[in-house]
């Protein structure tokens, strides 16, 4: 059952839409009404208005938090070779992902307890990915029936899976997915257990307890989990029509063993430095897994992209989509639907206009040869 609720106006949010232009050709998602201007403001203003342990929640990583620092020093390491006199009056944002069409390459990241960031958690997330034509992943640990949230959305749509139990069981639930129109499925395998998030054990703060206020919650089984092995993806081939891809993957040996059992779409990430700590970063890790993969399959990083200019590091390097977590879960936080929308928005047109900025008019055509590295 999806509520209707409207989120309580920001005492310190933002007056009418801004005069300023959020950059140049920024498409204005039809009917948003969120007024933020910058990436920033939106993770201040969700920051302002969620409880601290949420916001925590939201923003931690596991023990020491190197991994989620490297995530980001080492996206800003590199640096893009910029191309001058180049007509870039029009920039094409279009791929496909598993030969599916895409009107841009940036895609939400499944990410569970989405209720304690809004009343109406992955079915509010969904209306926002949809408003601004996103690729959606719903996350497997999502408290809503997945029809529920099939039904909030009109862009194109796909499953995270965890596995809960018994393999009857997800075979039931994957059964519900293909018949929601949910076009992949990907098996997360960086959960083997669940990371030490400091931040929320030294808050004595149990992030499952939270979570149960959604309609159906129902976490991963620690244990099952912990059980998975390449016979389940064998299994998971067998058991779904749908394209398979795996969440988690870091290295280029996985990645080829991957792509021999028949996986379509190879994933990168280090679960935004929640799982593993001292892990690599992802963007260090994403060359030797392209060459691996060598066209075999689709290609998906996340960790800590958080601007127009990261996506196109991923792209350059060989990615078909950068997942974002975070970035997009502020705008949740901070202004509902329409403020998951104003967040993607804002990142398309960074993407836009630094694209421009550096001579580059179609996203498939990004190489790595547009980036250099700095100390
Ligand atoms: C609050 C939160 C919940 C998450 N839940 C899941 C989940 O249910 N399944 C999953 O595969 N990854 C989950 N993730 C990891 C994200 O899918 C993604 O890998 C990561 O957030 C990307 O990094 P970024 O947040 O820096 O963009 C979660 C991340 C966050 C921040």
């Amino acid at each position: 059952m999806v509520k209707s609720w409207r989120i309580p106006a920001l005492a310190s949010r933002p007056g009418p839409r801004s005069p300023l232009p959020r950059g140049a050709g920024s498409p204005m998602v039809p009917g948003m009404t969120s007024t933020f201007v910058t990436l920033p403001e939106i993770r201040q203003a969700a920051r302002r208005r969620l409880p601290r342990e949420v916001y925590n929640f939201g923003a931690g990583g596991a023990e020491t938090e190197t991994t989620l620092r490297r995530n980001r020093r080492a996206l800003s390491r590199l640096a893009i070779r910029q191309h001058i006199l180049v007509d870039v009056r029009k920039i094409d944002l279009e791929t496909t992902l598993l030969g599916v069409p895409l009107s841009w390459p940036v895609a939400v990241a499944p990410m569970g307890g989405l209720v304690m960031f809004h009343p109406d958690g992955d079915v509010e997330m969904a209306r926002g990915a949809s408003q601004a034509d996103t690729l959606l992943f719903l996350s497997g640990a999502t408290g809503w029936p997945v029809e529920d949230v099939a039904a909030a959305s009109t862009a194109p749509r796909m499953f995270q899976l965890y596995h809960h139990g018994d393999r009857a069981w997800v075979a039931d639930l994957l059964a519900r997915v293909e018949a929601s129109g949910y076009l992949a499925v990907c098996l997360t395998v960086d959960v083997q257990v669940y990371g030490r998030r400091e931040r929320d054990i030294l808050g004595r703060w149990d992030p499952r307890a939270a979570m149960s206020k959604a309609p159906n919650p129902r976490g991963p089984d620690p244990e099952y989990q912990a059980r998975l092995t390449w016979d389940d993806v064998a299994w998971l081939k067998k058991t779904t029509r749908l394209p398979i891809g795996l969440k988690g993957i870091m290295t280029a040996e996985d990645a080829r063993r991957a792509v021999e059992a028949g996986v379509g779409l190879i994933w990168v990430s280090n679960h935004g430095g929640r799982q593993l700590d001292q892990t690599q970063p992802t963007i260090d890790a994403l060359p030797a897994v392209v060459e691996a993969v060598a066209g075999r399959a689709s290609i998906v990083v996340d960790g800590g992209f958080s601007r127009g200019t990261d996506v196109i590091k991923a792209l350059a390097l060989g990615a078909d989509v950068v997942a974002i977590g975070r970035t997009v879960l502020w705008g949740l936080g901070a202004d509902g639907a329409d403020g998951v929308a104003c967040a993607l928005d804002i990142l398309r047109t960074e993407l836009r206009t630094s694209l421009a900025l550096c001579g580059q008019t179609r996203v498939k055509d990004l190489s790595p040869d547009l980036l250099v590295s700095v100390s």
